[in-house]
């Protein structure tokens, strides 16, 4: 059988799993193909078409709208209660590419040309896998406006899959809705942690150094690659199996101890959001590279704050690509992340 695994990875988690997933694929005899689909869209552009705004970007926004850039570490820190009156305001907004109108129709209209060509090339497979971070319990903004762009398809058979930290809660059910609305088949979901890019920019450099990372990772990969393969058999993908022999695996929903404590955490996340959300370039430490702009998945940050330093604007789905990416630390969304560790991706571990 030929399978497509196509996803969104912002810090190189979901990207390692879908090696990890089309490794075992191979190895039964099958072929499994890998798109990383920021290496064949621009996902800014495709956001911008189909505007999508999880609640927790929202909730972020109400308590710290990014608008606000704040100047420097040692000018401006967060305040506790998030008050933002002490800080330049600029005026970059984005929310005039966001409404309906026009220029978001032509933006459409261009890319449909690529998701017609997207849907003929995924023809050729007979599975398609969808992976991606979860954010907030949800797929990352960019994700969902991939998935409301596609093709309708009648019926096409396509599993998920997902990296996240401890708790995904209800995004197996959120992202199989999305793609049911497609009229996809969804036959089956998988997740795992891997290494926790999340928690690192908080973590102090001498607790999250290269050897724990490389040390935790070993000891996850034998448990990470026993679940693929018991995902793979659930599905009956063994060696020489065809399509018609695919079977849907089980599918739960999220037990209701977990969405209990899920919407607690929420709630929690949401009302602390103050402290470690926010927009904060150090200006001393900025060398305005632009890698930051270069590679942010949503196009958001403009090279145009006062002295050419990069300003990151409104709508921002906090994925760390730009805190991680960063040569010089010098992107902190809050005090609380000065001078922690960074995550350089995979290549070294
Ligand atoms: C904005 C944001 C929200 C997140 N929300 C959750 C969450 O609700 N549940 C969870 O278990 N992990 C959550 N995580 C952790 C990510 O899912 C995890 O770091 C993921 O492996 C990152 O994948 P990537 O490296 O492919 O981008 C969140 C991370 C970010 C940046
Ligand atoms: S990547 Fe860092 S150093 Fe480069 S422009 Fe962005 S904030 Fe400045
Ligand atoms: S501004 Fe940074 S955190 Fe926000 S979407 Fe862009 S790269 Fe991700």
């Amino acid at each position: 059988m030929n399978i497509l695994l196509l996803y969104f990875s912002a810090t190189g988690n979901t990207a390692y799993y879908a090696e990890l997933l089309a490794r075992s694929i191979n190895a039964r005899g099958h072929r499994c193909d890998l798109m990383d689909i920021e290496k064949h869209f621009n996902t800014g552009e495709i956001w911008r078409a189909e505007p999508l705004i999880p609640r927790y970007i929202n909730e972020a926004e109400n308590r710290l709208p990014l608008e606000v850039k704040l100047a420097s570490a040692a000018s401006v820190q967060v305040s506790a209660d998030a008050s933002v009156d002490n800080v330049s305001v600029s005026a970059v907004d984005i929310s005039a590419a966001l409404s309906p109108g026009a220029g978001t129709l032509i933006e459409k209209a261009s890319l449909k040309k690529t998701f017609d060509d997207l849907d003929k090339y995924m023809s050729n497979f007979d599975i398609i896998g969808f992976g991606c971070p979860v954010y907030f319990f949800e797929p990352p903004a960019v994700f969902s406006s991939f998935i409301k762009m596609l093709k309708p398809l009648d019926g096409r058979k396509v599993f998920t899959f997902a990296t996240h930290m401890e708790g995904p809660v209800w995004f197996a059910q959120n992202i199989r809705r999305s793609l049911e609305e497609k009229g996809f088949s969804v036959i089956g979901h998988i997740d795992d942690h891997i290494i926790h890019t999340e928690l690192l920019p908080l973590a102090p450099k001498w607790l999250a150094g290269e050897g724990v990372r490389r040390f935790y990772l070993s000891r996850r990969l034998p448990k990470i690659k026993r679940k693929i393969r018991f995902f793979l058999d659930s599905l009956n993908m063994v060696k020489g199996a065809v399509a018609k022999d695919i079977t849907p695996a089980a599918f739960s929903t999220a037990p209701g101890m977990d969405r209990f404590v899920g919407g607690l955490v929420e709630k929690f996340l949401y009302a602390s959001m103050k402290y470690y959300l926010g927009s904060r370039i150090l200006e001393e430490k900025c060398v305005k590279c632009g890698l930051c702009a270069k590679t942010c998945p949503m196009n958001l940050i403009k090279m145009d704050a006062p002295g050419g330093y990069p300003l990151r604007t409104s709508h921002c789905m906090y994925c760390l690509r730009c805190i991680n990416i960063c040569p010089t630390e010098a992107v902190s969304y809050a005090p609380l992340y000065d001078n922690k560790s960074r995550f350089k991706g995979f290549d070294k571990l």
